[in-house]
Order: C-alpha cells, then structure tokens, then sequence
C-alpha cells in the first residue's frame, strides 16, 4: 500500500515548490498527481502551449524518488475555447446552457469537443512519452461531477437518435419495445426521438432508461478516446479515471472495461451529508460511514477485480457538504487503513496545500494555506510509516457478491413509487447487513461469473433477463446461497412489466410468486414475526419500511409474515426454496437492521462462510493479505479481548499503555487486551474475522 497526495504546482510561486516536494518526501508519499485543471495555464491561447512549469515540477518529485500520475485537462476547457466554439457546452432539459464559469461545462458527445481532447491528449502525452517519473494517466476529472453525465443539447439529440437506430432494427421494433401505444407516443422515425426535455406529466420509462443507458455510453465512448490516446503515446502507462461516491448515472464497470486501474474519490464526512439515507450521527459527521465508503471501495475494487486506488482521500474539513465539521482525531489515518483494508493500494489525499483562491478556499489540504503542516500531514505520515511496517500484501479475496446493477438503478430511479425508496440504500441496507459480520464482500454487475462465491445476495435486481435467470439457477443448484430483495424480477429490460407474475423468469428458482406490492410511509406500522417461534412475542416482531410485497409460496417455505395492521397481515413476506445443492431466499420487503442482519446470518452459516459475531455500528474489519484491520469509525474505546497484544502490527495506543481489562465484566487488572482508540485502527496478523470479539468502553 502507498501514500500520495495532488498536487497543484501551477497555484504557487515556483520557488515555493522544492520545500513542498521535500515535504512530500518527508512524510513517506509515493505518488504525486498534478494537471488535471491545467489546460489555461498549458494553452493560454490557441497553439501557444507552456509546459515548462510541469516539467520542472515533474522533474523535482521525480529527483525526490516519487511517481507522478499526469491527468488529460479536458475537464475545464479554458474561456477562448469556449468563445470559439460554443457549441461545446452542456445543456439543461429547457435549453439553458451550462456555462464557462466553474467547470466540467462542455458535452461528451460534442464533435468539436472531441476534436480539441484529441489534440490537446496528443500535445501532453506526446511531451511526456519518455519522462522516467510519469507512471500513468487519469483520464479527465470525475466524469459527470455537477450532474453532467446527462446532456440535452442537439449534439446529444442526433447521438442519441443514433445510439437508438444502432439498438433497434428499426422504429417499429422500439414503439414494441417500449410500449408507445400508451398516451399515443408511438414515433414514426428515430429523428423524432428527443432527449427527455420538460412536460407536463412524468415521462415514459422505458424512455427514461434508454437516456439514462445512452449517457453512461457516451461517456464510456469519451474516456475510450482519451485512454487510446494515452496508450498511443506510451502503452506502458497504466490509464485510471477517478470515479465519485455513490454516483448513480455512470455505469462504473462499462467505464473500467477500457482501464488498468480504477480509482474514485472519499470523502466520508461529505458522503453522510448529501447522499445518505440517514440523519447523520455525531460519529459519521466526524468520520463518515464504514459501510457506505466500503461499499464504494468494494464496488470500483471489483469493477476490474484487482487492485485500486483511492485518488482523492479527504486530507481534513472540505468545503461543499452542507456542513463542514473537522474530522475526528486522526481520522485521516483510518480512512487510509480502512482503504487498505478493503484492498486499495494507494491512497492519495487531496489535496496538498489549502488554495488561496477560487471556489475551494474553504477545503483543506495536507498544509495550511501558509504552507505549514495540517491535521491531515501528521496522520500521512504515520499511516505511511504503518504502510511500510505492513509490507507487500495480497488483493482481497472476498466470499461473498452483493450484484450492483445500474440498469435497475436507473429503471427505479424513473419509477420510485415512494419517495425514499432510493435503489443504492437498499442494495447499502443489505452489504452492510454482511460487513457488520466482518465478511468481505466484492460488489459485482449482473454478468459477473458468480461460480466463485460462497453466498450471492442480490437486492432489487429490477430488470432480469432469461439468460441472468439461467445463470442464477446455475448457481444455485450447483450449491450456491442466494438471497434476493424486494422488487426483484420485475421488468424486462426495456423496462415493461412481464406478463407472468413477478419475479418472472426467476419464479421456479424462488419458489414463490408476488401477489401485490405496496409501498408504506413511515407512519404505517410495518412488521413481520418469524413463522417458526411458537410463542410469537413482542421481541420477534421485527420492523422494515418503504416496501411489502405478499408472497404466494409454492415450494418455497415461509420464513416470516407480515404481523401488522392492514391487508397483508399474516401473508409471506420472507420466503426460502431448496434448490439443488443450495438454497435461495426470496425477501420481500425492505429490511430495517434486525432483520437484515439475521436474513445476513442465516445466508452466511448455509454457506459455510465465516463470519464475526455481530460487530457494534461504526467498527468494522477487513482481513486481506494476512492482516486482520479493525476500524474504529466511532468515538470510543474499543476492546480485543483475546488479542494478544504480540500479534499486533499497527495499533494507535501505546502497548504498554493497554491496561483495560479483559473485555465485559469488572476489569481485571492482570488481563490486558488490545484497545483501540477513538477513530482509531489496530492491523493484527492472522485472519481473526471468526475469533474476533469487540467490546465497547
Ligand atoms: C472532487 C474533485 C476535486 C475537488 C474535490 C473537493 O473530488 O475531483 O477536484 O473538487 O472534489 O472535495
């Protein structure tokens, strides 16, 4: 595992930057990447480029023994350009123009935007071709970062028009596909086929999907030109691109299928203000979510199924939540540790130096604004150090698959059918079902091979094809463990209804068929009891929210019903179905923690997989590589009775200093175990996820 950070040496005195790159140096960073919002300073004027400013920089950091990862600047194409050709620039549904001004401002399916990344990709691969301290390329910046994946100018009209005539045979096989008899929205010709602008009522969703599909397609076919381009110019560069938290319109697996190495961007304080399905507690407004980070983690982990990067790491309080507290001591360490732990192998923080200007005066940096160290340069230099002591370490080898899929992302997003029913905190309610048992887990698309995995849980997989439901039977009765969630198996995939019952093509495999569905405000009482507990008492009846559908077991056998006011008392909610040499569990609602959990358990034991006992919220763990990581996102002490203290590699407390005593019960002067601190970490050897009790202070 390295460390580095991004660096911004076209926003500082030249003279200034020796001292920073010794700094660099100092505190064990390997990697440095630079110009990825450069082009104004490389081209300030059409055809006179200056470059002599990066290749001193990179010359420097390459004399200080670090690698230097460059980016193509096309993410903030400069003012001339904009005046000269405006027609690059994005759209809005009603036209208005996305204007010069902050950045990312031009579309992806601009023909004359493609002209100029082509020549501006060629002038600074080319001087660099035979630099011995560029190691790779980052295509742009944060595709689609300010809601730009979508676009609705007339370059993406006539593209989209095309995209179509390239997926149906013709017009007639589209109105068929969709369904366009419904509200008379049959067309007669791809050309009368718009983006989605603004009307009266909510659109078509088979429409929806299409544009959702074909705005992920164009930016999968721009990053295309820019790693080509890379590659031409040196094919032993890797290519990466920086992906976004939990960003729903850009298919991150069909991007990757044209890059060495995936990288996104963490920032877990951020995360849990403005894309969380929660009110955010102390702890997360401190630290962020384990679950939520490690799920993107694991998703761009698995998008190539080997290594990757964190390219942005949080270095302290950032600027765009709505709020911006400082982070917790020593948070900055944990988020590299829990990184590592979920199988990263560098993690770079961004960003140097505070800026003095422009829109992100008020976001930290590795140093103050005055160039001294920062919170976040103490807690690099000791993860950096703690990163050497753990050595050469393996990928993760997880057991278990959470299926990701953005196609019914997208077809849920188009039909909600309840306000919070958000497709990525579903699919986040069931992964951290599984992490909370310690179990690894590999976040996969639906054509993923699923052979290789001990359980497959797949929640509110929409859209299923018969081929996907041949390959889920396959898996199943060859002895894999299934467990699907609610609104699974319910639309084809140019999202219409099926006209067999849901889940469809998956009824055999369930066991069971949907007789109604329901979506449920907060303030209906929605509960299921376990069918097996005989005095069914207050303690068995266990609460889920947003979704209900009521189950017509077949040879399924049910495993919990509703037990609430309303028609669906007493239906099956939860049902499971031998199948083969496995077994498969349907779960019709959406789970509240309780009941995710033990659905997680009981996954988990059918499959063999080792797994912790419950872990408290905020503390999680990852085993890789011959290290078990603890992580400690919350406030307390946390306890390792039957650590022993020896078999520690990294821990933030003293050994000498561990004194609690043995975990629960009175303290035990003579025992000693492993405490780790507040925001803390401790990497033990050994695979401890089984073993492993942690007690809270
Ligand atoms: C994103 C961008 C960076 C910067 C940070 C701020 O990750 O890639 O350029 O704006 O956010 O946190």
């Amino acid at each position: 595992m390295r460390l580095g950070v991004c660096y911004f040496p076209e926003h500082w005195p030249s003279e200034e930057w020796e001292r920073d790159v010794e700094a660099m140096a100092d505190a064990g960073l390997e990697y440095v990447r630079m110009a990825e919002f450069s082009w104004g300073v490389l081209e300030p004027e059409r055809g006179e480029f200056n470059f002599e400013w990066l290749d001193e920089a990179i010359e420097l950091i390459g004399d200080h023994g670090m690698q230097v990862v460059l980016c193509t600047p096309t993410a903030t194409p400069p003012k001339w350009l904009v005046d000269e050709r405006p027609s690059i620039r994005q759209e809005e549904p009603d036209g208005t123009v996305r204007e010069h001004g902050s950045r990312r401002h031009y579309c992806f399916n601009s023909e004359a935007y493609r002209e100029e990344t082509t020549r501006i990709v060629e002038r600074v691969t080319e001087r660099y071709a035979n630099s011995p301290h560029v190691a790779g390329w980052q295509t742009d910046n944060e595709f689609g970062c300010h809601r730009t994946i979508r676009c609705y100018c007339d370059d993406c009209a006539d593209a989209f028009r095309m995209w179509l005539a390239d997926r149906y045979d013709d017009v007639d096989q589209l109105n068929e596909a969709w369904g366009n008899r419904f509200w008379s929205q049959q067309y007669s010709s791809f050309e009368e086929v718009d983006p989605p602008g603004p009307t009266p009522a909510e659109h078509h969703p088979s429409r929806l999907l299409a544009y959702a599909r074909f705005s992920s397609d164009s930016v999968v076919d721009y990053n295309r030109l820019h790693a080509d381009l890379i590659r031409d110019a040196n094919p032993d560069w890797f290519v990466t691109h920086n992906f976004m938290g939990r960003f729903p319109t850009l298919n991150a697996y069909d991007v990757s299928d044209d890059l060495d190495l995936v990288s996104w961007d963490s920032y877990p304080t951020g995360f849990v203000q403005d894309r969380f399905a929660d009110e955010a507690s102390p702890d997360q407004l401190r630290a962020g979510d384990p679950d939520q980070v490690g799920m993107d983690h694991d998703l761009y982990r698995s998008a190539l199924d080997r290594p990757f990067w964190v390219m942005e790491q949080q270095p302290g309080d950032v600027n765009w939540p709505p709020h911006c507290p400082q982070p917790g001591e020593g948070a900055m360490r944990l988020w590299a540790h829990h990184a590592a732990a979920h199988g990263a192998d560098a993690v770079l923080y961004f960003r140097w130096r505070r800026c003095l200007e422009g829109q992100e005066q008020y976001h930290a940096g590795l140093r103050k604004a005055d160039g001294s160290p920062d919170r976040g340069y103490t807690d690099a230099t000791q993860t950096s150090g703690e990163f050497d002591t753990l050595g050469e370490t393996d990928h993760v080898d997880a057991p278990v698959a959470v299926v990701f899929d953005y196609d019914s992302l997208w077809a849920l997003d188009a039909q909600p059918h309840a306000p919070d029913f958000d497709y990525w905190a579903l699919q986040e309610a069931f992964y951290r079902a599984v992490r909370g048992h310690g179990v690894q887990v590999d976040v996969v698309p639906p054509t993923a091979n699923l052979s290789g995995y001990e359980a497959v849980v797949a929640p509110a997989l929409h859209l299923v094809t018969d081929s996907l439901s041949e390959r889920l039977t396959d898996y199943a009765t060859a002895g894999g463990e299934l467990l699907f969630g609610p609104r699974t198996g319910v639309k084809d995939a140019e999202n219409k209804l099926r006209p067999a019952s849901q889940p469809g093509p998956l009824a055999d495999l369930v066991g069971a068929t949907v007789d109604q569905h329901e979506s449920l405000p907060r303030r209906l009482e929605a509960a299921v009891r376990p069918v097996d507990e005989s005095d069914v008492d207050d303690d068995s009846i266990i609460p889920f929210r947003t979704w209900a559908e009521w189950l017509d077991p077949d040879a399924a056998e049910t495993q919990y019903e509703y037990d609430m006011d309303g028609p669906a008392d007493g239906r099956s909610a939860v049902v499971t179905n031998a199948v083969g040499d496995g077994h498969v569990t349907y779960c019709g609602v959406w789970p509240e923690s309780a009941l995710a959990e033990t659905l997680a358990a009981d996954l988990l034991d059918r499959a063999g997989v080792r797994r912790a006992e419950r872990l408290p919220n905020g503390v999680r763990i990852g085993y890789r590589g011959g290290h078990t990581w603890v992580t400690n996102f919350t406030g307390d002490h946390l306890r390792l009775p039957g650590i022993d203290a020896e078999s520690l590699v990294v821990d933030d407390t003293d050994r000498d200093a561990i004194d609690i005593g043995a975990a629960g019960g009175e303290i035990d002067a003579d025992a000693h175990c492993v405490v780790v601190g507040p925001y803390g970490v401790a990497v033990v050897e050994g695979d401890h996820v089984d073993g492993l009790q942690v007690a809270e202070q």
